[in-house]
C-alpha cells in the first residue's frame, strides 16, 4: 500500500442499503489477492460488500472481475486505510455491520528493510479502522493475521496456544494488532474479533479471472512456479535442500485461496453473533515440501518444471503446518481443496488473459501424492511432531 494520507474518496457504485443494522460488510484491501476472492464468496453468501482500497497494489479491473463472477458490483471507496478522516467518513456513511481487514503489506524481506513502514501501514491502518468502527458501534472485525506470528515452531502441528515469537517486523506488526484487538474485546464486551492466522495461501478462482498478481518478480513459491510454467522464467531456484526434512526442502501448509475466502465468511458469521476475541489457524493441516509442490505443479501444467537448488534463503523455517482443529470447531471450516487443485487453479490463472492484464512491469521429478501425507508422525528438524487429525469434519462453502 502506498499513498499515505491520500484522501480521495472516489465512490463508484450504487447506494448502500439503508438502516443502521443493514449495512454492508466493509472489506479493506478488497481488490487484493485474498480480499478479492473473499468478496466473491461474501456476495455468493448474500452479503452486501463495500470494498475500501487505495488500489496501490491492484487495479479497478479486479472489481469488474468480482462483478463478472458473482453478478454484483461491490460498493467501492478508494481510500488509504491510514487516512483517518476518509475512513471515518466512509464508516459513518455506509454504517457497515462488520469489517474484514485485509489492507496491509506482507513481505517478510521488505519488512526487514523498512520496518517503520510496516508498522505504519499494518498497525496504524488497523488502528484507524478500529477507531472508525468503534465510533459507530461495538466493533466487529475479522482480521487477516498470519502463521508467521508463531516464529520458529517449538512443536508441530502449530496450535493457537503456541507461544508467539515472530521474527520479522511483518510478523510483529500482525502480533501487535492481534494484541490490540484482544484488549479492545476485553474492554468492550460488545466487541467481537476473529483473527485468522493464515498459513500459505495459494491457488486462484476456478474461472481464471481472479488470482495472485504480484508486481515485479514474485518472492513466493507458487507465483514463481507460475512464471516458470508460463515461460516468463526459465527455472525455479529452490532455496536449500539440506533441511532436516524427508527430501531436504522446506515444508509448508498450503491452503487454497477459495478455502481461505470461505473461512472469512465463516468468521464473519461468528463476529456477527459472538462477542469476544477469537483466533483460528487457517491451514489444511498437511505439510508439503518445495519439491512436492514442484511435482504437483508440473502435473498440473503437463510438463516437468525445471529447477536448481541454490543456497538457503535467510530466515526460512524448515517446517511448519497448522493444527486446524479450532477452525473446525469454532467456524465449522476445513480446507476442501487439495494441492492438485491449488496447482491447477494457479496455473489456469497464471496463463490467463486476466493475469497478463494484471501484471505490471516492475527438469523436475515426480513424487506420488501419497508421499505428501507420509510424514505425519515422527520428528522434523528436531521438533516434536504429532498427528494433526486434520481433514475431517464439515466443510464450509466448498461449492463456491
Ligand atoms: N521457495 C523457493 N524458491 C522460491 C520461493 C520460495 O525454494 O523462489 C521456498 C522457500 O524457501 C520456502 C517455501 O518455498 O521454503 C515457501 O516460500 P514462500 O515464500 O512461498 O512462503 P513463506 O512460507 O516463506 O511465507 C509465507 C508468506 C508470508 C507469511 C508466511 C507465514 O509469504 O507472508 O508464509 O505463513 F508470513
Amino acid at each position: 500500500m502506498t499513498g499515505a494520507g491520500a484522501s480521495r474518496a472516489c465512490r463508484a457504485a450504487a447506494d448502500p442499503p439503508s438502516g443502521p443494522c443493514q449495512g454492508p460488510v466493509l472489506v479493506t484491501g478488497g481488490t487484493g489477492y485474498i480480499g478479492s476472492h473473499t468478496c466473491v464468496c461474501l456476495q455468493a453468501a448474500g452479503y452486501a460488500v463495500l470494498v475500501v482500497d487505495d488500489l496501490s497494489n491492484s487495479g479497478r479491473g479486479v472489481l469488474d472481475a468480482i462483478a463478472g463472477i458473482s453478478g454484483t458490483m461491490p460498493l467501492f471507496e478508494c481510500a488509504d486505510v491510514r487516512d483517518a478522516e476518509a475512513i471515518d467518513r466512509i464508516v459513518a456513511r455506509h454504517r457497515p455491520v462488520a469489517a474484514i481487514h485485509f489492507a496491509g503489506v506482507k513481505s517478510v524481506a521488505e519488512s526487514s528493510r523498512s520496518p517503520a513502514m510496516y508498522y505504519d501501514i499494518n498497525v496504524g491502518g488497523s488502528l484507524c479502522l478500529l477507531k472508525a468502527m468503534a465510533r459507530q458501534a461495538p466493533p466487529r472485525i475479522v482480521f487477516s493475521s498470519s502463521a508467521t506470528v508463531y516464529g520458529e515452531p517449538e512443536h508441530l502441528p502449530l496450535r493457537e496456544s503456541h507461544p508467539l515469537h515472530p521474527e520479522s517486523a511483518y510478523g510483529r506488526s500482525k502480533m501487535m494488532v492481534e494484541l490490540v484487538l484482544e484488549d479492545v474485546c476485553t474492554a468492550d464486551t460488545g466487541a467481537s474479533v476473529v483473527a485468522l492466522r493464515y498459513f500459505n495461501p495459494v491457488g486462484a478462482h476456478a474461472s481464471g479471472e481472479l488470482g495472485e498478481s504480484p508486481r515485479g518478480i514474485p518472492e513466493n513459491l507458487m507465483p514463481y512456479l507460475g512464471r516458470v510454467a508460463s515461460g516468463l522464467a526459465s527455472r525455479l531456484s529452490v532455496f536449500g535442500d539440506n533441511y532436516p526434512t524427508p527430501d531436504g526442502t522446506c515444508i509448508r501448509d498450503y491452503v487454497h485461496v477459495m478455502d481461505l475466502a470461505a473461512a472469512h465468511v465463516a468468521a464473519l458469521r461468528l463476529v456477527l453473533h459472538a462477542p469476544g476475541f477469537h483466533v483460528a489457524n487457517i491451514g489444511s493441516g498437511t505439510g508439503i515440501s518445495v519439491l512436492e509442490l514442484i511435482d504437483a505443479y508440473s502435473a498440473a501444467c503437463g510438463r516437468a518444471l525445471d529447477y536448481e537448488v541454490v543456497g538457503r534463503r535467510p530466515g526460512d523455517v524448515a517446517c511448519y503446518y497448522a493444527d486446524p482443529t479450532v477452525a473446525r470447531h469454532l467456524l465449522g471450516w476445513t480446507a476442501q481443496r487439495d494441492v492438485h487443485q491449488m496447482c491447477a487453479d494457479a496455473h489456469r490463472y497464471a496463463t490467463s488473459a486476466a493475469a497478463s492484464r494484471a501484471s505490471r512491469p516492475a527438469a523436475g521429478r515426480t513424487t506420488p501424492a501419497a508421499g505428501i501425507h507420509a510424514r505425519r508422525a515422527g520428528r522434523i528438524s528436531g521438533i516434536p511432531v504429532e498427528r494433526a487429525g486434520a481433514g475431517t469434519g464439515p466443510g464450509m462453502d466448498a461449492s463456491l
